[in-house]
């Protein structure tokens, strides 16, 4: 996520700025800029790449100012570049912003044929423009963000300044902001880190608050200008903490980020009213006459692969074949002209998988990524790219980025049907309202976090783990055993259910739990009949179910709950308790979670 940071009060700004925004840097961003407020102008400096770079340019120009606003972007919308940097500027008007705006395109045409002029691709953009539209017809500086604001539909975070005014405006929907209040000077920022040290009250905002500072004044209002009241609490917090925003490590935040991190990859692209989905900005390649599509990459994004395919030949008929990367290449693949080759990749830069991709191309196929990082190479030299907006995700075991990769081939496979006419816009809307609830039910998962935590207590000692699974819960089991492998050292290995007849359940006894992955889908029938095998042989099961009643529940060793959705969506809900089984049982064995040992977050080598 894009960071902010802002700062009006008696001191000269810019160091305060660069120093909070150095703070920020943990959140992962590509490019940097800060916006000072001197005698009646306002001086910008923005630099792609590192806070470092922008500070020894500030730093050189001596930049004078007691009002200003800095920011590190995590590009969504627009490569990383210093053009598409922010702040940005319409007239007197400067921005800073951290969200999607998912209406930036009707409203950049809008802006465009009212005469303004455009500087970047970024959706960010079109907020100064708004502003400065209603200031030129004769609305004042606070008037003009909030009209502004309501013409906005997305999530956002924003600090505002204007040079005829010495006021500063911050405003939030979605995206989190903070206000820090200082002695005689107020903070803004994106995250406690950025400004613990220099004051221990804040307020948090809330969606559709304002913030507005004057001189030693402080309002908040709504959206339509009426006074609001809230809380100022005081955080003691180390530094540390901070960044992890209290959690102990970055792996937690990013479990409990799901449903924002899901939310925010809906957002612009779900649009149940119409019955459409819509990847804006993408042109995906003519799916007429498609005959084969191919999802290929590593590790958890090979599992999501995986899931992708039981999505999309179950609904679309379409054959789907999936592979690891890093054997891809080796078989000589029979890729004809017109496959579509989908790569999915959390940092964009994996050395097999974008291999994969160039062998895919240099065989004719149409190539699309699945990236969470903008600019990186996966998603510059694909043919098209549809982004997770998860957000940075900084703990090398993946969580977020996996979530978020199942619901982006959810939306690709109902875009893919509407294209196709497999799907009408009633089928596209009822799909739409189960993945829109999906974030809801995530966090009532996330909720039992200390039942799971004590069921890592009851197993932690264990060497040996087996996850089972059949059909698309096959490779929830996968990335259930990768996720405890790789952060605990514990030896887990996943097989198909119906596989452990053919050789694993020589391996069971009551030293080697089994976790089985089983819903009350078409599945459950048989699963249940292995679980039957494994307890016939004193294996003990860890069930993991969305039927409370589920005939093997009174038997099992330990039962999770997980709320029901439809076959392709539970795999999420599945996989969250997976997620902070494995997590806890690694944090009370005292490992590296958010560095395991020999892994890196990304494996940029073959
Ligand atoms: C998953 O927890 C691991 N960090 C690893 O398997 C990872 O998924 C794999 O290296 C692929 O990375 P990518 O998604 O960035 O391509």
């Amino acid at each position: 996520m894009c960071g902010i940071v802002g700062y009006e009060g008696t001191r000269e700004a810019c160091d305060i700025l660069i120093e909070a925004l150095s703070r920020l840097e943990y959140r992962g961003y590509d490019s940097a800029g800060i916006a000072l407020l001197g005698q009646g102008t306002i001086h910008i400096e923005r630099r792609k790449g590192k806070v470092e770079e922008l500070r020894k340019i500030v730093s050189g120009a001596a930049l004078k100012g007691s009002i200003g606003l800095a920011h590190t972007r995590w590009a969504t919308h627009g490569v990383p570049s210093e053009r598409n940097a922010h702040p940005h500027r319409a007239g007197d008007v400067v921005v800073v912003h951290n969200g999607i705006i998912e209406n930036y395109l009707a409203l950049k045409q809008r802006l465009k044929r009212a005469g303004h002029v455009f500087m970047s691709d970024t959706d960010t953009e079109v907020i100064p423009h708004l502003i400065a539209d209603y200031a030129e017809k004769g609305r004042n500086f606070t008037d003009s963000v909030r009209l502004a604001l309501k013409d906005l539909k997305g999530s956002w975070a924003i600090g505002v300044l204007k040079e005829s005014e010495r006021t500063l405006v911050a405003a939030k929907n979605q995206s989190p902001l903070i206000v820090g209040i200082g002695d005689g000077e107020y903070f803004i920022a994106s995250d406690i880190p950025a400004i613990i040290n220099r004051t221990d009250r804040f307020i948090f905002l809330e969606d559709n608050d304002m913030a507005i500072f004057r001189g030693r004044d402080m309002r908040l209002t709504n959206v339509d200008g009426e006074e609001v009241v809230r809380e100022v609490r005081q955080v003691r917090w180390t530094t540390a903490m901070a960044e992890k925003g209290g959690y102990s490590h970055f792996m937690l935040k990013e479990i409990f980020e799901q449903s924002r991190a899901i939310s925010d990859t809906l957002l612009g692209r779900a649009r149940e009213e119409e019955g459409e989905v819509e990847f804006e900005g993408v042109d995906l390649p003519d799916l007429a006459g498609i005959r084969k599509i191919w999802m290929v990459a590593c590790g958890t994004s090979h599992h999501a692969c995986m899931i992708g395919r039981h999505m999309i030949e179950t609904n679309l008929r379409i054959p789907v074949e999936t592979d690891l990367a890093s054997e891809f290449r080796y078989r000589d693949p029979i890729v004809s002209p017109g496959d579509l080759f989908i790569s999915v990749s959390q940092s964009g830069e994996t050395a097999d998988t974008i291999a994969a991709m160039r062998d895919a191309r240099s065989r004719g196929a149409r190539t699309l990524s699945i990236c969470n990082v903008l600019g990186s190479t996966l998603a510059r030299e694909a043919d098209s790219v549809v982004f997770t907006h998860a957000g940075p995700e900084i703990g090398v075991a993946s969580t977020k980025a996996f979530t978020t990769q199942i619901a982006v081939m959810f939306l690709l496979m109902l875009f893919i049907g509407r294209k196709l006419g497999t799907f009408g816009c009633r089928d596209v809307r009822e799909r739409l309202r189960e993945i829109r609830a999906i974030p809801r039910k995530v966090q009532s998962v996330l909720d039992t976090t200390r039942s799971i935590e004590a069921a890592a207590e009851r197993y932690m000692s264990f060497r040996n783990f087996l996850f089972l699974g059949r059909g698309i819960n096959f490779p929830t089991a996968l990335e259930g055993a990768l996720k405890l492998k790789e952060i605990s050292y514990i030896h887990a290995e996943a097989y198909a259910a119906g596989e452990m007849k053919h050789g694993p359940i020589a391996l069971i006894d009551e030293s080697m739990p089994v976790v089985c992955v089983s819903p009350a889908d078409r599945t459950y029938k048989k699963t249940c009949g292995n679980m039957e095998e494994v307890m016939a042989r004193k294996g003990n099961i860890i069930l993991i179910s969305d039927d409370e009643t589920h005939e093997m529940a009174a038997r099992a060793a330990q039962v999770i709950v997980v709320p029901r959705t439809i076959y392709e969506l539970q795999p999420i809900l599945s996989m969250v308790p997976l997620q902070l089984f494995a997590y806890h049982i690694a944090n009370l064995l005292g490992t590296d979670v958010d560095q395991p040992r020999n892994l890196a977050k990304s494996v940029t080598v073959e």
